[in-house]
């Protein structure tokens, strides 16, 4: 279901405009490596003896230097100029009339995600993108510290991700499936563990994920959940982490309030198990050294409470 990062096998137009563009290059260079790599060989093993005339009976001299230095690379390269520039152009700027707009906030090591005026308000999650299908999308980048770079390789290609900068770039999924990106700009000792999710799925279940993800946090009523929630309060976890629907309001770290319906926890460095979870919550240092998330030293009974509730987070 989740495909590679494979930039060869465009899943959109965006990123299908680029790839032409790509072979186009690639096709080209090898060509003129080709022809120029013969030209050389045959040069060196011609035995001219460095006779000028012998050279220029042979139709040699300055028409090979006009000809094969400056028309044809003249020619080859106002080609590639010009279908540069038309990439640019047809990929630069989103459709006017962008199906759903998006902010995608870089942050060390993790990307937040908004939904401006999604049902009611607006929606967030991290690290895990829904988009629907066929439909053009236009994402807003910033970053919240240093320089990182958006990148969704079967969608569209890479965009920086820089401070005090809003860039722009629009993606367009022309399959459902689960598209893996990541940051690919250098931003510290994790940017390895900083992996985007785009999950692109037909509008109406696009429509029904939205609604719930609006849907703030209900309190829990299983017992062991209950506890976790008290846990979860005790710990000054909403110091960092907000839930919506809850006392929680930090803006630290990744918003909670549908924690338990993502994927994977921690940019994609763990599947999102409850061992998992528990594993992250009681030591993500060992997990991914650097992150902002503190050492929890929780008795493992309050940990598999905390776990229960954020499990309820749906
Ligand atoms: Cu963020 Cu590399």
């Amino acid at each position: 279901m989740q495909s590679g990062m494979n930039i060869l096998t465009s899943s959109g137009p965006v990123a299908a405009a680029q790839a032409r563009l790509g072979w186009w290059l690639m096709i080209v260079s090898v060509l003129v490596i080709l022809v120029v790599g013969i030209l050389v060989l045959v040069g060196a093993f011609r035995s001219d003896d460095g006779d000028r005339r012998a050279i220029d009976r042979r139709g040699g001299g300055i028409k090979w230097i006009v000809v094969g230095g400056i028309i044809v690379p003249a020619i080859i390269l106002v080609l590639t100029l010009s279908f540069t520039v038309a990439t640019e152009v047809a990929t630069a700027a989103p459709p006017a009339d962008p199906s759903v707009t998006i902010e995608v906030i870089g942050h060390r090591w993790w990307w937040e995600v908004k939904y401006a005026g999604a049902p009611a308000h607006t929606v967030v999650t991290a690290n895990e993108i829904h988009i629907p299908v066929g439909a053009p999308v236009r994402v807003q980048l910033s970053s919240a510290d240093v320089i990182h770079s958006f990148w969704i390789p079967q969608l569209a290609g890479k965009t920086d991700v820089i401070p005090g900068q809003r860039n722009v770039m629009w993606l367009q999924a022309n399959k459902a499936g689960i598209y893996r990106g990541a940051c690919t700009e250098y931003c510290g000792l994790q940017h390895a563990n900083m992996a985007a999710f785009v999950v692109a799925e037909t509008p109406a279940a696009f429509r029904q994920w939205l609604q719930t993800q609006a849907d703030s946090a209900a309190t829990p009523t299983d017992p062991d959940a209950v506890v976790g929630l008290g846990v979860f309060q005790r710990s000054a976890c909403g110091a960092c982490h907000a839930i919506r629907g809850s006392e929680a309001l930090g803006h630290v770290g990744p918003e909670l309030t549908h924690l338990a319906s993502r994927m994977t926890i921690a940019a994609g460095a763990l599947e999102n198990t409850r061992g998992n979870l528990a594993g992250w919550i009681a030591n993500s240092q060992a997990i991914k050294p650097g992150n902002d998330m503190p050492v929890m030293a929780l008795r493992p009974a309050d940990l598999q409470a905390l776990v229960a509730y954020l499990e309820t987070l749906k």
